[in-house]
């Protein structure tokens, strides 16, 4: 087992955006069981009210603010509860989301945008305006995003998720450089985890329902395919808004079932050079023996399962 060290948020407010389930709960309920209060936002009012009173009723801090993210309105309503509430701004994780998959040819403008503005530009809205505040405040803070192995490697049928899920790990790249010197530090987690977005993934559907009637999911899944419950993914979000991780920024950090993993960054594999440039001609006659010798896969693998009862 590994060594284990106190995490301590005691004083620090957290905004978490579309925690009124899912994997968005798991975190809010890790950081006020960690000491932080918690702005609980979600798109939808009954489940933000429900998820806030569990907090509270489990001996935390929190209150509920329903509003869809993805416009600037909607990111300073969030700021600003979280700052008449509990008086600051120290952590915000920008989990809201939805599918919408399509093929390319199928895909329409309306499940593109509705993608893009709950993801990319959600985070984008959310992030801004809480830099902003902890900027002010002036004693740093945590921007936690959420990315997905879909913006990692791309996946069949996901055009829109994918593009946004690989421009929040782009965001958290380019956020990490420009808010190191305010303190504050950026990273996108990128989870996985039986959830209603994922538990009718035909691969992965009996292993949920055999989880759900209280069976344990066998090690090809904890920790082969790194697939689990919710509150697996969530002991990542509290470490990172801690001080324990004061100097970890501009991470693509994974988690699920049993397995923690650092994803890399992309960088350039393979480099070769013509003096004075190349021309279509010479790039045609090299690349096979060049830096088009081992081309780089794409996708999510296939799991490799067991069969199932
Ligand atoms: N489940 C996984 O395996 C997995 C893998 C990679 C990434 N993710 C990401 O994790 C996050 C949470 O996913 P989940 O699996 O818990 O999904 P979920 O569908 O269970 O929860 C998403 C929550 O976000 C809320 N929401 C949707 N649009 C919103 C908006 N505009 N404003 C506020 N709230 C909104 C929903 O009402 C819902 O409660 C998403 O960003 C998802 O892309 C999940």
């Amino acid at each position: 087992m590994p060594h284990s060290a106190t995490v301590d948020l005691s004083g620090k407010v957290a905004v978490v955006t579309g925690s009124g389930r899912g994997l968005g709960l798991a975190y809010a309920s890790a950081l006020a069981a960690a000491g932080a209060a918690v702005v609980v936002n979600d798109i939808d009012e009954d489940i933000a009210r429900k998820a806030a009173d569990s907090l509270v009723e489990a001996g935390g801090r929190a209150v509920a603010e329903a509003v869809a993210v993805g416009t600037a309105e909607a990111a300073d309503r969030l700021v600003d509860r979280a700052v008449s509430a509990f008086g600051r701004l120290d952590v915000l994780v920008t989990n809201a989301g939805i599918l919408r998959d399509r093929v390319l040819w199928k895909m329409t403008d309306e499940d593109f945008d509705a993608v893009v503005a709950t993801h990319l530009k959600g985070t984008f809205t959310c992030a801004r305006a809480a830099a902003v505040r902890m900027r002010e405040q002036g004693e740093g803070g945590r921007l936690i995003l959420v990315g997905s192995p879909a913006g990692q490697r791309g996946n069949f049928g996901q055009t829109n998720y994918a593009a946004a899920k690989a421009g929040i790990a782009a965001m958290a790249r380019t956020w990490s450089m420009e808010l190191a010197k305010a303190g504050i530090t950026v990273n996108a987690i990128v989870p996985v985890a039986a959830t209603a977005m994922t538990e009718t993934i035909p691969v992965f559907a009996p292993y949920v329902d055999a989880m759900r009637r209280g069976e344990p999911l066998p090690d090809a899944l904890r920790k082969g395919e790194g697939f689990g419950t919710a509150e697996d993914c969530a002991a990542l979000v509290p470490f990172l808004a801690s001080d324990a991780a004061r100097d970890v920024t501009g991470q693509c950090v994974g988690i699920g079932g049993d397995r923690l993993a650092l994803w890399s960054h992309p960088q350039e594999v393979a480099t070769a050079y013509a003096e004075g440039g190349w021309t279509p001609g010479t790039i045609a006659a090299a690349w096979h023996t060049s830096v088009g010798r081992e081309p780089q896969s794409v996708g999510i693998p296939a799991p490799r399962l067991p069969e199932t009862r």
